[in-house]
């Protein structure tokens, strides 16, 4: 595992952009695992922005989601599938043909089929993750077990709570999601993981400080990962104890 440490956020989220944009260019039909939630937004913004000056070739690229609340349809205002074209997708010209997400009003069990379908037959290259503050990735929430393929899951209070700002009333925040599982996101060639803010110290300390991996805090399965790069800030990284084995840059 790699840590590189940037003065500030928009640093990292440059930095991350960077990272991403010279996969693509290296190999332009690349699968790219993208996450939803606000941290990486600057990082979509500075593809985009790329992608405008011609710097940056999307023509070929395909992206598969983390995830999706069950119950909202791809064009619903909170849904992640609306998330992503509204943030990357409609900006650098993805179209839903090179785009795989979960459907989240779609019949479950179908879905998940069509899904893990989907994910035997077409590795990820290189997955983006963000992380929630119980150390959730996608919506793999604590105390389950890492579970491979897509499955659908019952998102945690706090989870709930910390994604009601989204929405116009807490009410009407999901309570379920579909979700790749952790087996699957540990099979991609390389993973990414950019955090910032107070309320993700305890799960970056669990995954950078020494101790085993553990589903309570599910983020530390990519203490097993061959090639995987954390990017943080100065401010969240300051207090964390990084175990010896964990290349600093
Ligand atoms: C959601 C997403 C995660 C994301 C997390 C953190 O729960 N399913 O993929 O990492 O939010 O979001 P934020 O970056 O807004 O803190």
């Amino acid at each position: 595992m790699k840590l590189v440490i940037s003065k500030s956020y928009e640093e990292g989220a440059r930095r991350v952009a960077s990272h991403i944009a010279a996969a693509v260019q290296k190999r332009k039909d690349l699968l790219l695992g993208l996450a939803t939630g606000s941290t990486p937004v600057p990082v979509y913004r500075c593809l985009a922005e790329g992608n405008a000056r011609g710097e940056i070739d999307f023509s070929e690229a395909r992206v598969v989601n983390l995830d999706e609340y069950v119950g909202l349809a791809k064009d619903h205002p909170n849904s992640y599938h609306r998330f992503m074209r509204e943030n990357l997708l409609d900006a650098v010209g993805i179209p839903d043909s090179r785009f795989t997400i979960p459907r989240g009003d779609a019949p479950l069990e179908e879905e998940l089929a069509r899904l893990n379908a989907f994910a035997a037959q077409n590795p990820i290259d290189l997955q983006l993750l963000g992380v929630g503050a119980n150390g959730h990735i996608g919506f793999n929430e604590p105390d389950t077990i890492f579970p491979d393929g897509y499955h659908a899951v019952t998102l945690a209070q706090g989870t709930i709570q910390d994604n009601a700002r989204f929405f116009d009333n807490p009410e009407s925040v999901p309570t379920m999601a579909i979700t790749m599982g952790i087996g699957t996101i540990m099979r991609a060639g390389e993973i990414i993981l950019l955090a910032s803010g107070e309320n993700k110290r305890e799960a970056m300390r669990a995954l950078l400080e020494e101790g085993d991996v553990t589903p309570a805090v599910p983020v530390t399965a990519l203490k097993l990962h061959g090639n995987c790069t954390i990017y943080l800030d100065e401010a969240l990284a300051k207090d964390i104890a990084v175990a010896p084995y964990i290349t600093v840059e």
